[in-house]
């Protein structure tokens, strides 16, 4: 018998496993590897542009606010301490205009992409219901409703023409991943009214929001756009690119107090408690709009080098007016311009990432050090 073989009690009567893996669509950066090597080859090493990810020191305040609160032996709890809960209310009042919030109006989450893939589930979403995105959007709103088993449909960002029948829940995400769209406060409003008027939970993902550019992003909290009430609306926020912490894991939600206490039932029997050290640092973070200024100064240096270098390079830069990244296209296939920035060491990703619509673009993110931008500057130009 080789030893490969399963053992009889595996093999004989043992229930296969359940295929959720079939529901997901293929992990699409397994298929950037290639280009990745390409890349890498080059002499001076790869400048990678491809993933958003932070690059920059995590504020010394928000390290220290970690390190003071490390002995932390007892559990945290889900619903976070009443410094974290107060912190949120307080930077949302400030940053969004949010008015009359108190904590049962939020709730901490243990970073937003497992929020986003696992909150069709926690509502008890399933076959038969269905949740709308963005036509181009960030993966994981699609991951999310199939992993709860509800069918994914797209929207173009004016829900108004989606069908509302079986729609259970509507993504809006404002600066948009990938493309850095801003929707207008009346564009906003529009979809609040609609999901309303449909008894449709929206869930606004504003994880860019301190990152407007051209445009100044507009939260669904603020009373322009929901009239001072939070019926329906819940806000989704993360620490990841404002305070460089996306290592730490630690967002948030803001919104309708039914909704939120519903989540926080569901997630007090799950466990999904946010560490305390983490919590003590959000909380030294959301207090804090200095080091969020300095981290704009950086992005904003380099959006301009690169958003000038790849103008010169022949590419048309549309929406972009906020967010980490430019979206960009030379109007080509996207794998082509993908593989031919490889061949010169730059790495970016592939429009198609994000939904068939972005199959002529490329996403290149403003998140590498000031060097690796410079030499992508002198690369686009060579
Ligand atoms: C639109 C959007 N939402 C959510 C996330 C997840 O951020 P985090 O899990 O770090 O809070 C990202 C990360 O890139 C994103 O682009």
């Amino acid at each position: 018998m080789s030893s490969e073989t399963a053992p009889a009690s595996l093999s004989a009567g043992a229930p296969a496993p359940s295929p959720v893996a079939e529901r997901l669509p293929v992990f699409p950066w397994d298929r950037l590897e290639p280009y990745k090597a390409t890349a890498a080859a080059h002499p001076d090493g790869i400048v990678d542009l491809s993933v958003g990810t932070p690059v920059d020191p995590v504020p010394a305040l928000v390290r220290q606010a970690l390190v003071d609160a490390a002995d932390s032996p007892g559990y945290p709890t889900v619903w976070g301490t009443p410094a974290y809960r107060e912190g949120i209310v307080g930077w949302c009042e400030r940053r969004l205009g949010a008015r009359g919030l108190t904590d049962r109006n939020v709730l901490p989450v243990v970073g937003s992409k497992e929020l986003v893939a696992w909150l069709p589930t926690q509502l008890g979403l399933g076959p038969g219901d269905r949740v709308a995105h963005p036509r181009l959007a960030y993966p994981t709103y699609e991951v999310g409703a199939r992993l709860s088993g509800a069918e994914p449909v797209v929207h173009d960002d004016r829900p108004d023409d989606l069908d509302p029948r079986g729609m259970r829940l509507l993504w809006l995400n404002s600066p948009s991943n990938p493309t850095g769209k801003v929707l207008s406060a009346a564009e906003l409003r529009a979809a609040v009214e609609w999901a309303r008027a449909h008894e449709v939970l929206l869930v606004s993902d504003e994880c860019y929001l301190e990152l407007g550019w051209e445009a100044e992003p507009v939260s669904v909290l603020h009373p322009d756009v929901c009239g001072g009430t939070y019926e329906g609306i819940v806000a989704v926020h993360s620490l990841s690119k404002r305070s460089n912490m996306a290592g730490y894991r630690a967002a948030f939600l803001a919104g309708d107090a039914d909704v939120l206490g519903e989540l926080l039932t569901i997630r007090k029997h799950g466990g999904m408690m946010t560490p305390a050290p983490v919590q003590a640092a959000a909380a030294a973070a959301l207090e804090d709009d200095a080091h969020v200024a300095e981290q704009r100064g950086r992005y904003a240096a380099r959006r301009t080098a690169l958003r000038e270098a790849l103008t010169a390079a022949g590419f048309r830069i549309e929406h972009s007016e906020a967010s980490l990244y430019l979206w960009a296209t030379r109007d080509e296939p996207c794998w082509d311009t993908v593989g031919a920035l490889a061949e010169r060491g730059v790495l970016v990703a592939p429009g198609d990432f994000y939904g068939a619509a972005g199959e002529r673009f490329v996403r290149v993110a403003l998140t590498a050090t000031d060097a690796r931008v410079r030499a992508a500057v002198a690369r686009l130009g060579g």
